[in-house]
This record gives C-alpha cells, structure tokens and sequence, in this order.
C-alpha cells in the first residue's frame, strides 16, 4: 500500500473514531466539570493509534468496520485514562500531553484522577450497548479489555514501571510489554474478536500488537531525548523522574535497531492477513515517527 492509500484510509478511520467520540459526554448534569475534565482529554488530540489498530482488524476478519467504532473507542477511554493518571504528580509528574496543560493541569487533580475513575466504566458501556456485535462478541471483548487494561496488563506495567526502578534489559522488556504492549495487542484483538473471527487470526493479532507495541515504547523512549516540540510531551522526562530507558542501555543507535527488529517481527506476524498492507504501512510509519 503506498503512503497516499495509507493516509486516506488512516483519515477515514480517523474521522469516524472522532465523530463518534466527539458524540460522548455532551449532557450538561449540574456535575458537568467532571465531563469537561473527561472531554478535555479524550479530544485533545491523540494519534487514535489503538482504535484505528481495532477497525483495521475487524475489517480483515470480515466486518463492516463501522460497526466496530464503539469497542474501538472503548479501548481509547481507557487509553485516556491511563494517560490522565499517569501525568499526575504521584506518577510521571508531567505538565504536557498531547501538547497541551496535562488534566489536573487544567482541572486539578481531585477531578483528573475521577475523569480517569469514569472513563473506565464508561468503556465498559460502549462495549455492551454497541448496537451491532452479538451477546458473545460483547462478552469477548470486554474480556480482552479487562485483561490487557488490568492488574496483570497495563496497570501492572506501571506499577513496576513507577514503583519497583527496573533497570535490566529483561526487566525494561516486561515493563514495555505490560504497559503498553498489552493495550496495542488488545486493540488489535478487539477488531478480531467484535467480528467474531478465528482463535488463529486472533493470535496473530495478539503477536503484531505486542511486537509493534515494544517497537512504539522503544521509539516513545527515544523521543523523551531526541524529541521536538512536536512531540506534546516534555523532553527529558524520563531522566527528570529518574528512569532507565533502553536509551541508556542500548544506545540510540542500538534503540534504532531494535525498532527495525521489533517492527519486522509486527509485520511477519500478520504477513498472512495483512492483504492491503495497511498494517505494514503503519508499523512502518512509526518506526521514525517524531510524535
Ligand atoms: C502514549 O501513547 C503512551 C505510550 C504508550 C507511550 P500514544 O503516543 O499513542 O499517545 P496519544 O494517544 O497519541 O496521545
Ligand atoms: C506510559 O508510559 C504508558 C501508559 C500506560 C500510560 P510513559 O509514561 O512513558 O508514557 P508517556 O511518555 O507519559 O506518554
Ligand atoms: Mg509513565
Ligand atoms: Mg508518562
Ligand atoms: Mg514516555
């Protein structure tokens, strides 16, 4: 697929994923500060990586991918989320994120950590009310969430990441694949599983996700050094917090080769069901992504 194709079908993914989020939250309760905390968030921006990841994959399994827009933006909730708390002063401590005041920035952080709280149920309720997947398509994706998003997924992640200093190539590999693996891995299982394909299409999901997702938190790692204002985030924080990254284990130029090998493995993973090489075109287009 060549980089124009890729572009197109990326904005129309894109467009469809930031109508239907655009559409949430817009009641106006006399608690409305919390949706305009939550709002605030959810579109500030985000590259929509993950849902485009679950729509490109319902699309292989045989699905109309309009259909699968909710569970995709179920998996961006709790992507949100993540984000929101991890920016807190008790985690990473940061004051950016998508290049703008991170959420209790804006809000403090009383009402950031319960925009975090509410966007996690909220995920849930798009998942069970999508309209068109079966009663066992909703169970399985709610599984697939509450696993990759929970204490032994993403939280997990984090936990070692923030709290237990992990400081050898085998522990960073952990933190990588817990962290943010798991919740590429599960967007790419969502698409699978809402259309209702294969244990074995399901599986190569499962392996593209978790080799493109160390690929991205490597390529992450070194924009914290190398990165410009492009990047939304600040520079340099990983150092501030005091972290070891594969940045100063490997080395840029080690870094750089590990995103090539992780990258070809994402694409030999899916080279059966990849037909239009969209997949391949957008793991290739990370590899030097600068945001
Ligand atoms: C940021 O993810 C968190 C990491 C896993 C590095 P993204 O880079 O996908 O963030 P957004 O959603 O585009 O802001
Ligand atoms: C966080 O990793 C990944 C999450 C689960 C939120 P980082 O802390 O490196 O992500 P950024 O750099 O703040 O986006
Ligand atoms: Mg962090
Ligand atoms: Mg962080
Ligand atoms: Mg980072």
């Amino acid at each position: 697929m060549d980089q124009v194709a890729f572009n197109t079908r990326y904005q129309t993914y894109l467009t469809a994923i930031e109508s239907y989020l655009q559409s949430l939250f817009m009641e106006q309760p006399h608690w409305v500060d919390l949706y305009e905390s939550m709002r605030y968030s959810i579109l500030a921006g985000g590259k929509r990586i993950r849902p485009v990841l679950t729509l490109e994959f319902a699309h292989l399994s045989g699905m109309d991918w309009h259909d699968a827009v909710p569970v995709a933006c179920a998996l961006e909730l709790v992507h949100t989320y993540s984000l929101i708390h991890d920016d807190l002063p008790c985690m990473d401590d940061d004051d950016l994120r998508r290049g703008k005041p991170t959420n209790h920035k804006v809000y403090g952080e009383t009402l950031a950590v319960l925009a975090g709280d509410a966007l996690q149920p909220e995920a849930y309720r798009l998942i069970l009310t999508a309209p068109k997947l079966t009663a066992e398509q909703k169970v399985h994706c709610a599984q697939i969430l509450s696993k990759v998003s929970g204490a032994d997924g993403m939280v997990a992640g984090q936990v070692i990441d923030t709290l237990h200093a992990p400081r050898t190539q085998e522990a960073l590999a952990e933190v990588h694949h817990l962290k943010t693996g798991a919740m590429i891995a599960g967007a790419c299982m969502l698409g699978v599983a809402a259309a209702g394909g294969s244990e074995k299409a399901l599986l190569a999901a499962e392996e593209y996700g978790y080799q493109l997702g160390l690929a991205f938190q490597v390529r992450d790692d070194m924009l914290d050094v190398i990165g410009t204002e492009e990047f939304g985030k600040p520079i340099g924080s990983d150092q501030e917090e005091g972290k070891v990254t594969y940045v100063d284990l490997l080395g840029l130029n080690g870094c750089e080769t590990m995103v090539r090998k992780t990258t070809d493995a994402a694409v030999q993973a899916v080279s059966t069901y990849d037909t239009d090489s969209f997949l391949t075109a957008l793991a290739e287009n990370l590899v030097h992504r600068s945001k």
